[in-house]
């Protein structure tokens, strides 16, 4: 198709704004030459506001511009299309046809080009006269297909390019029309670059059949291929060419198809003169598509060909036949990456590629200025801004580089130049502005129009350009002596063109932003830029120990408020940092743009493998390790910030989110109806800021908190420093660097004391910092709050523990000369409000001596909204709804919020984090490493094969690999993320079980004896766990909703008024905490029958052979808190004996009373215990009764002798058996040899009965047929399922979950008991006692989930490594043991018991157990009610 040309109109600056403007506003207008006006263009780009700002400040260069053929055509030089990346970008958001044909010469530069790789345009490059006419129409037609921007470079030898001229004619073609019409159903199910390449190859085919995307040409067995893009050289008989005329977007597939099989080497022939990195681009776009990030790479058949980069600095930068044979002879001598330039290399290897490593520490500032200019980024600058460019501490200022002071490096001393610099220019402006004002000055016209040009547009680098400038100065040397004035505008002529300011700077900046100077910047307000390159490894590496902690430059200065910010990784997206620092420079104030430059070892080396770059810089932004953004703070809210990666850190997320929140805020009425409350509260403060104007006072508060009590009273300071109009800042310790005190005014810090007189994690790094410190802070004020517990370590000698931290930190501020504003406020949990005594003494004491305690003339009352409560949540939450469908649908973040997560425990799950893993994020700056715990509802403990099976894949799936037998008889999942939830959920339901109410403040998992021995009775109370488990089921229609169906089952708010949920025995607030029923069997108490707040004990019949009903007993509870004696263990007493038929109306009753008179406003006394103690059992027997209409009986004697598992086989009903095996710790996992859930799942395939869990978190194999016994003897034996050769202390041994996952543990349990028994193990064998059954427990906190307070020996965890020891439980969990010595380590805990073990053996009665010997023994007291747990 031959197509006619004309000539390119003659660019125009004018053009290429409207350009611009045409593109940004989607105009369908045709913008031809300078048609449009700048007027006209400006309005039309007010509708993109980073273009607004762009076209203002920057100099678009000359471009045409046109409609034509169905999309905007544009055509402009090759230098040029660097300033038109973000309308590239605009147009890619958009989907816009939009086509920019780029001259470029043959064997020219096209690096500029390249450069816009990144934008997501389409890159098409021609290779002849008749290919540009041709790929011109090609790239318009696909881009109209493609919704896809396309770049067209053609050989600006073949003459201008009109593409109008030539695409009216064809439009009508019915080939074209089809070609556009065309929509392959399956053509949006390829990949993009697939799809990209197809509809180009199609296009061109509409040409010429010869066309394609990727041509190669030569030998079909080369070995070394040139890989080019556009036109290459001839191949030769043993090389083969690879012409590339659609590099972006490259299609890996094609390429791999393009290239011979035999090809070992293909080398990346590049068209650059000068590169702004040290690898060409040509060969990381290769690279990406020839070489996949080690991670993701399938195991290939053969491996890929390596890749090399030559470059040819000899202008023009082409390839001569010469150079051509010495790249093609020395290739053949490398084996891995790597790039050289045929001009140097002249047959030596050796003189390859010189790896170059800058590192800017450590070096001589003559070294560390030569280097610097090394750097990518710094060759950037000067591309972009050539001869504004004005680096303050760099390569070009002698003065900064010249001297060998190292203070000179800090953003500071550049600073102060800059900053003078700007000073100079306002007076400057000041002067023009008198000048022109002032009818007696003298100046000519011509002075006269340059002058107010350039005060008009001073600000704004296209119009106070060098020319102007120097049209000015020669002006001003004619007429200077005319008048002062002139005279003075003469002096500071070196101001009048529009520099481009820049500071650059490493590492250092980070770690020390108070002293380098970075905040001094952004606060200053005036336009300079810094450029922070940031050579840490992302995410691989943790920090090292000890070294100073690195502070987000980025955050910091977002934070800041009023600063440009981006964050930039040159080998991840070269298109992105050229935007960035055009919008940087273009940005009327501070800007911050902190840069990624991947290294190892300390430094950034041009010896490394591009591969390794590449990969590097990838995984870093692809886990969000390095975000890619730009935010603008004088954008409106909602394009403020610009995500250019997926993925953030959680750091900058929640600055985002706050910030959100905040300008959505703000920007309404602050009507705070519907904001939900915790927000509402958290933003009363900041509204108040935001419609009240001004600020007042600065206040930071710091606080250190492992529960939340710190940070609870910091956060109270927070608000009520707000409501005096204070401007306030509150953070956690170490999101703070001690180096920026200096600069505050004044500081309140909160903190509590944590192990043995420690800082709590989150405030660990600052302390220790601020006592290596030797800032100055005689300009600070503060005041510290502790919180700690004087008898947390009640020895004498430990007191010096109380409250260590705040004391501490009290001393050190005054050390370096701060002021303070009252004496430390020490909260003490012993006090009778708790920490909050001391506090609310503490805030009198501070704004009194602050002297802002009173607000507008009236004393200053508390008029907060309270922190929501647990009740009110539940009354809130719509039946358990909550906002938790949303919460979990949150792809965001990991993790819920507090209401949401307690809320979540009623539909069985808990939110969790890794504990182990908490430090290390917390030094990234990451979320912690959250995961749910899942528990089912499964009364009795009973499951089937299948069921187990489905569990068993669900961990795997979804889980740790592992699950938990509870010490409530179910299974607990662990480590499932938030994203996984629902299907966890579901994969459960599917197996016909649930995880309704399996936590919460409701009827839990009923537990029922599953001992083998009362085999014959077990189907009967395993019947009655699972009819008082329905009867007392939530009935809320919000856990089918949110798990299992797809949309709201009830209660949304357009079904609100037709179906409403209800709860007819809970009501909206359900329980005031949590409700425990368990069933037992005499003489087996197994189950721990009076450990809960509703026990059965069956009364059975003639023989044992029957169950005629039940005792039953009230009040049973383990939780309390360490040194709070007000909270203690219960165990159940009886209320009365009731015939079994009427067990199940008992139970409701029983709840029922506990629902109506538990304690709702204390949670530390609700539980149904407290109840008890408070009005005792004649009044419960009565409330019961009345609820039942009938008396309860008299309790019936019963005799229980032991608490623990009987294991091994045992021949239960006639022809069952069953098989109960030691599961330590209640955990199923694949341990290295010892695939314990594996063997399992392997019985569970082969088992024909049901499994039964025990509450001491052991198994029971049950109803093995005797014909099966053979077989399932051998399996198990097979796995060593049926080893029982332990010890009987350890396997009468039981231990929670606690760490890493508990949120709660103050200590290790299940991971250290077994470590624990293989000691004491030592001792019982010494004396004599292998076989003798003492039970022990631990637990990682005083909540006790592992029943410790009945166990003959308990351990419960106080602080890591320390417990305290509790002896004297009854062996049949009858009676509650007694403390015998507090805080406890391992070496004391042998020693403690080990001659006590020793006394049993020799001093104890025939059958006499340990438990009971230690009583007689007078080695504690017995506790005989929980009311007296704590009288020693
Ligand atoms: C594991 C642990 C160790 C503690 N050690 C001390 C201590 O050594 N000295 C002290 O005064 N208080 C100690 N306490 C008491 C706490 O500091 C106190 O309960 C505080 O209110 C907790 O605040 P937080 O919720 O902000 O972490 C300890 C508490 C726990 C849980
Ligand atoms: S006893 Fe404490 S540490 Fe252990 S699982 Fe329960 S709450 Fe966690």
């Amino acid at each position: 198709m031959g197509l006619p040309t004309s000539e390119l109109r003659a660019p125009s600056t004018a053009a290429a704004v409207a350009y611009a403007a045409a593109i940004a506003a989607g105009s369908t207008t045709a913008i031809v030459g300078s048609a449009a006006t700048t007027t006209t263009a400006g309005a039309l780009i007010g509708e993109s506001d980073r273009l607004a700002r762009l076209a203002h400040a920057a100099e678009l260069g000359p471009l045409v511009a046109g409609r034509s053929g169905g999309a905007v055509s544009a055509v402009t030089d090759a230098a040029s299309l660097v300033r038109l990346i973000p309308v590239l970008r605009d147009s890619v958001q958009r989907k816009q046809a939009v086509v920019v044909h780029v001259p470029v010469a043959t064997a020219g530069d096209v690096s500029s080009v390249l450069a816009v790789r990144g934008a997501g345009c389409a890159l098409l490059r021609s290779a002849s006269a008749q290919q540009a006419v041709d790929f011109a129409l090609v790239a318009t037609l696909a881009a109209r297909r493609l919704g896809v921007p396309f770049v067209h470079c053609f050989p600006a030898s073949s003459g201008p390019v009109d593409v109008r001229a030539y695409s009216e004619p064809i439009a009508g073609h019915a080939d074209v029309r089809a070609y556009l019409e065309a929509a392959a159903e399956d053509e949006p199910q390829l990949p993009a670059a697939e799809r990209a390449h197809a509809a180009v190859a199609q296009a061109m085919a509409l040409f010429d059949a010869s066309y394609a995307p990727l041509a190669y040409a030569g030998v079909p067995d080369a070995s070394l291929v040139y890989a080019t893009f556009g036109a290459g050289p001839e191949p030769s008989p043993a090389t083969g060419v690879l012409q590339i005329s659609l590099l972006r977007p490259l299609d890996a597939q094609a390429v791999r198809a393009a290239l011979p099989a035999t090809a070992a080497r293909v080398v990346a022939l590049e068209q650059v003169a000068r590169q702004p990195t040290p690898w060409g681009p040509l060969l990381f776009d290769l690279a990406g598509v020839l070489q996949p990030a080690a991670d993701d790479a399938p195991a290939q058949a053969t491996p890929p060909p390596i890749i090399l980069d030559a470059v040819s600095t000899v202008p023009p930068p082409a390839f001569t036949a010469e150079q051509l044979a010495r790249v093609t002879a020395h290739a053949a001598t490398l084996n891995a990456p790597a790039h050289f330039n045929p001009a140097e290399v002249a047959g030596v290897p050796e003189a390859i590629a010189e790896a170059e490593d800058v590192s800017l520490a450590g070096l001589s500032l003559d070294e560390q200025r030569r280097r610097v200019e090394q750097i990518p980024y710094g060759q950037l600058l000067r591309d972009l801004f050539g001869p504004r460019l004005h680096v303050a501490n760099a390569a070009e200022s002698s003065s900064i580089w010249g001297d060998a002071r190292r203070d000179q490096t800090v953003p500071e001393f550049g600073f102060g130049l800059l900053a003078a610099a700007e000073r100079d220019r306002a007076r400057l402006a000041q002067a023009v502005t008198a000048a022109l004002r002032d009818v007696a000055v003298p100046l000519s016209a011509q002075l006269h129009a340059a002058l107010s040009t350039w005060l008009g547009g001073r600000d704004n680098a296209a119009v106070a350009t060098a020319e102007l400038a120097a049209e000015i100065r020669e002006l001003l040397a004619a007429e200077r002596h005319a008048h002062p004035a002139v005279e003075a505008i003469h002096a500071l002529q070196a101001h009048l063109a529009r520099a481009s300011s820049w500071l650059v700077g490493a590492d250092e900046w980070a770690y020390d932003l108070g002293s380098s100077g970075v905040h001094h910047v952004l606060s200053s307000g005036l336009n300079v830029n810094m450029l922070v390159l940031d050579t840490a490894q992302y995410p691989f590496v943790a920090e090292r120990k000890g070294a100073p902690r690195k502070k987000d430059v980025g955050l910091y200065a977002m934070n800041y408020g009023a600063a440009y910010v981006a964050s930039v990784a040159v080998y991840a997206s070269y298109t992105q940092v050229l935007e960035a620092l055009l919008e940087a420079d273009a940005f009327p104030g501070p800007a911050v743009v902190v840069a990624y430059l991947p290294h190892t070892d300390g430094v950034f080396s041009t010896s490394y493998s591009p591969i390794e770059v590449l990969q590097q810089s990838k995984r870093a932004v692809d886990s969000g390790a390095w975000p890619l953004y730009r935010w603008d703070p004088t954008l409106p809210a909602d394009r403020r910030f610009q995500l250019d990666s997926e993925k953030l850190r959680r750091s900058v997320e929640d600055f985002l989110r706050r910030d959100n929140a905040l300008a959505a805020i703000g920007a309404a009425a602050p009507d705070l109806r519907g904001v939900d409350a915790a927000l509402e509260t958290r933003m009363r403060g900041d509204v108040a800021d935001l419609v009240g104007g001004l600020r007042g006072p600065p206040l930071l508060v710091l606080f250190a908190s492992d529960g939340s009590n710190a940070e609870e009273a910091a956060r109270r300071v927070a608000r009520q420093g707000r409501r005096r109009g204070m401007d306030v800042r509150c953070l956690a310790m170490d999101e703070y660097e001690v180096d920026e005190l200096p600069f505050e005014k004044t500081v309140v810090v909160s903190v509590s004391t944590a192990g043995q007189g420690e800082v709590p994690t989150n405030g660990r790094e600052f302390v220790k910092a601020l006592h290596a410190a030797s800032v100055n802070l005689s300009e600070t004020q503060f005041a510290v709050f502790g919180l700690g517990d004087s008898h947390y370590w009640p020895r004498e000698e430990d007191a010096i523990f109380y409250n260590k931290p705040a004391r501490d930190v009290d001393r050190r501020l005054a050390e370096l000369s701060a002021t303070r504003i009252v004496d430390a406020g020490l909260g003490d949990d012993q006090d009778a409000d708790g920490w909050e005594t001391g506090f609310a003494d503490f805030e009198q004491r501070l704004w009194a001596a602050l002297n802002i305690d009173v607000i507008g003339g009236a004393a200053a009352v508390d008029d907060e909204a309270p922190k929501r409560t647990d009740e009110e949540n539940k009354v809130i939450s719509n039946y358990l709804r909550g906002t938790i469908a949303q919460a979990i649908a949150d792809s965001s973040c990991g993790y819920v919020d507090e209401w949401d997560g307690k809320l979540l425990k009623f539909h069985g799950t808990y939110m969790q984090d890794d504990r182990d893993l908490r430090p290390e994020r917390l030094a990234k700056g990451e979320e912690k490493a959250f995961s749910f715990m899942i528990r089912v509802r499964l009364p009795g403990g009973i499951a089937t094969p299948a069921q187990w099976l489905a569990m068993d894949r669900l961990a795997d799936e979804y889980g740790n690999h592992t699950m938990k037998i509870t010490t409530r008889q179910t299974f607990q999942l662990h480590g499932v993320l938030k994203r996984n939830l629902r299907e966890t959920m579901r994969g459960i339901n599917r197996a016909l079980m649930d995880t309704i109410a399996a936590c919460g403040d409701v009827n839990r998992n009923v537990v029922a004896s599953a001992n083998p021995l009362q085999a014959h009775l077990q189907p009967e109370v395993a019947r009655l766990a699972a009819d008082i488990s329905a009867h007392l089921l939530p009935s809320t229609s919000a856990y089918h909703e949110i798990w299992l169906a797809d949309e709201l089952v009830a209660g949304s708010a357009e079904q609100t008024s037709a179906v409403e949920d209800h709860e007819p025995l809970y009501g909206a607030t359900y329980l005031p905490r949590k409700f425990k029923v368990a069933i037992a069997i005499p003489p087996e108490n197994d189950v721990d029958v009076v450990a809960y707040d509703l026990g059965y004990i069956a009364i059975l019949g003639e023989a044992g052979q029957s169950i005629l009903g039940y005792n039953v007993v009230i009040g049973g509870g383990m939780g309390m808190t360490h040194n709070n004696k007000k909270t203690y263990p219960r165990l159940a007493t009886c209320l009365g004996y009731v015939p079994k038929d009427k067990a199940v109306i008992v139970a409701e009753k029983v709840m029922l009373v506990q629902r109506d008179h538990g304690d709702r406003t204390n949670r530390k006394h609700a539980r149904l215990k407290y109840t008890v103690d408070d009005h005792g059992m004649d009044w419960w027997r009565e409330q019961v009764e009345e609820r039942l209409g009938f008396r309860l009986e008299p309790p019936r004697p019963y005799e229980f002798v032991r608490n623990g598992d009987r294991y091994g086989w045992v021949k239960t009903t006639p022809g069952l058996n069953n098989f109960t095996m030691f599961v330590q710790n209640g955990r199923l996992a694949d341990l290295p040899g010892r695939p314990l859930k594996s063997a399992l799942a392997e019985v569970a395939r082969a088992h024909t009965g049901l499994f039964r869990l025990t509450c001491n978190g052991h198994l029971i194999v049950a109803d093995v047929r005797d014909e099966d016994v053979p077989r399932m003897s051998a399996l198990l034996a097979a796995h060593r399922l049926d080893n029982l050769d332990y010890s009987a202390l350890r396997l009468h041994s039981m231990a929670c979950v606690a760490l890493p996952t508990c949120g709660l543990a103050m200590a290790e349990s299940e991971r250290y008991l077994p470590r624990l028994i293989d000691l004491l193990d030592a001792l019982v064998d010494a004396a004599g006692l292998r076989n003798d059954a003492i039970v022990i427990r631990m637990t990682g906190c005083p909540n006790g989930c592992a029943r410790p307070y009945n166990a003959e020996i308990a351990l419960v965890g106080k602080a890591p490594g320390t417990y305290n020891l509790y002896l004297g439980g009854s062996h049949s969990g009858e009676r509650l043991n007694k403390i015998f010595r507090e805080s406890v380590d391992e070496d004391q805990i042998l020693e403690l018991l080990g001659p006590i073990i020793k006394q049993y053996a020799l001093e104890r009665n025939d059958g006499e157990r340990f438990g009971d010997f230690v009583i007689r023994a007078g080695i504690v007291k017995a506790t005989r009610e929980g009311k007296d747990f704590h009288d020693v």
